[in-house]
């Protein structure tokens, strides 16, 4: 039982199933330090890079192949939303062909990364 259980997971895995999974919104108030470690994984040039395309507040030399990043509350009232622009669902790519890299649906960036910088970028 156990090991068709396994077989069975493995299999969904190798077709992209359990790896493609979106994630879950945070719902607690982020602490100070979330914020300052979602701010370091978003200028982090090996991590988020985000300010390759987008300009964030306090981030140097930003490039403008995407929207400025602010006040993203009101751009997306529903933080889900925003959690899964960035992990990149099927449904959050409305922009035909964006250059905006699906970091969670790649695995560029670890599910706990991406709900920490999405906790940093809804301060903005
Ligand atoms: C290679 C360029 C590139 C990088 C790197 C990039 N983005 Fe984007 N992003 C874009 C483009 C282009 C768009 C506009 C098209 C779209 O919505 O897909 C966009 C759109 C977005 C949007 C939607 C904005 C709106 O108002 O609809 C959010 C939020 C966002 N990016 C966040 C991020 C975050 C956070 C990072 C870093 C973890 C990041 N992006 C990294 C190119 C990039």
């Amino acid at each position: 039982m156990i090991s068709k259980l396994k077989h069975l997971l493995t299999a969904l895995a190798i077709s992209g199933f359990v790896i493609s999974t979106p994630i879950t919104a945070t719902v607690a108030e982020p602490s100070a330090a979330t914020i300052e470690e979602g701010k370091k994984l978003s200028f982090s040039r090996s991590k988020g890079n985000c300010l390759a395309c987008h300009a964030i507040k306090g981030g140097s030399m930003p490039g403008n192949i995407g929207p400025a990043l602010v006040a993203m509350k009101l751009r997306f009232p529903d933080k889900q939303k925003l959690v899964d622009k960035i992990w990149g669902t099927t449904e959050s790519q409305v922009v035909p062909n964006s250059m905006m890299p699906p970091f969670g649906k790649h695995g560029i960036l670890t599910d706990s990364e991406i709900n920490t910088i999405t906790d940093y970028i809804y301060t903005l």
